[in-house]
């Protein structure tokens, strides 16, 4: 009985000790894992690392058209010619960054990258196409339109698109041959707009 009782409290001592040792070895494993003993400062560097990334360019425009000649009231058409024509937005509202050129109506994308472009076009005329067309370098890749008929002469049309650009892609507004679009000397009716939504 003694002896048994011996055995028992010495097989109990055994297991304490080797349970022991694996707690001990556990924790030099994880040390291990990150060779200054500093647990999770890989990760605080990736998020300043990613931080400095998205604060590194800020690219936002927003530019109205104005017309070459004006009524009472402001307005002015621009059109139809017989050809297509750049539409040059040269009031600027936002310009960060100053992607977007005033004089030729171009925005140049600075960076690779993710963009939002939104344009409306206003126009206040009687039988005629109206609309605008959005353009990447030589491709017409967005177009609003329509035909306005005798008894309907005022409408706004709009569109939104996202396109992924590299480094100097150039994005603009062509109004197409036979259509025709109004401004305003003052009220920022017929607009371009664009931003980076995130580079890769
Ligand atoms: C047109 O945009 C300018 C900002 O560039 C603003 O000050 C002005 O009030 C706008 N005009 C109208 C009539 O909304």
């Amino acid at each position: 009985m003694k002896i048994m009782m011996k055995v028992i409290s010495l097989q109990l001592i055994v297991l304490v000790c080797l349970s022991f040792g694996q707690a001990d070895d556990s924790i030099k494993q994880h040390q291990a894992d990150d060779p200054n003993g500093n647990l999770g400062s890989s990760s605080l560097s990736d998020v300043s690392q990613l931080s400095a990334m998205s604060s590194a360019v800020n690219v936002a425009f927003s530019a109205a058209l104005r017309p070459p000649s004006q009524d009472s009231e402001g307005y002015g058409h621009i059109g139809p010619f017989t050809a297509a024509t750049n539409l040059v937005h040269k009031h600027v509202i936002t310009n960060i960054g100053n992607a977007y050129s005033s004089s030729t109506g171009s925005f140049t994308a600075p960076v690779n990258g993710v963009y939002f472009f939104t344009f409306t076009s206003y126009s206040w005329a009687k039988t005629v196409n109206i609309g605008v067309a959005l353009y990447k370098n030589h491709e017409e890749v967005a177009l609003v339109y329509e035909h306005q008929d005798k008894g309907d002469n005022e409408d706004f049309a709009s569109s939104g698109i996202t396109l992924k650009l590299v480094k100097g892609d150039k994005v603009y507004l062509v109004l197409p041959s036979g259509f025709m679009v109004t401004a305003n000397a003052y009220r920022n009716v017929s607009t371009f707009s664009g931003f980076l939504i995130f580079q890769m």
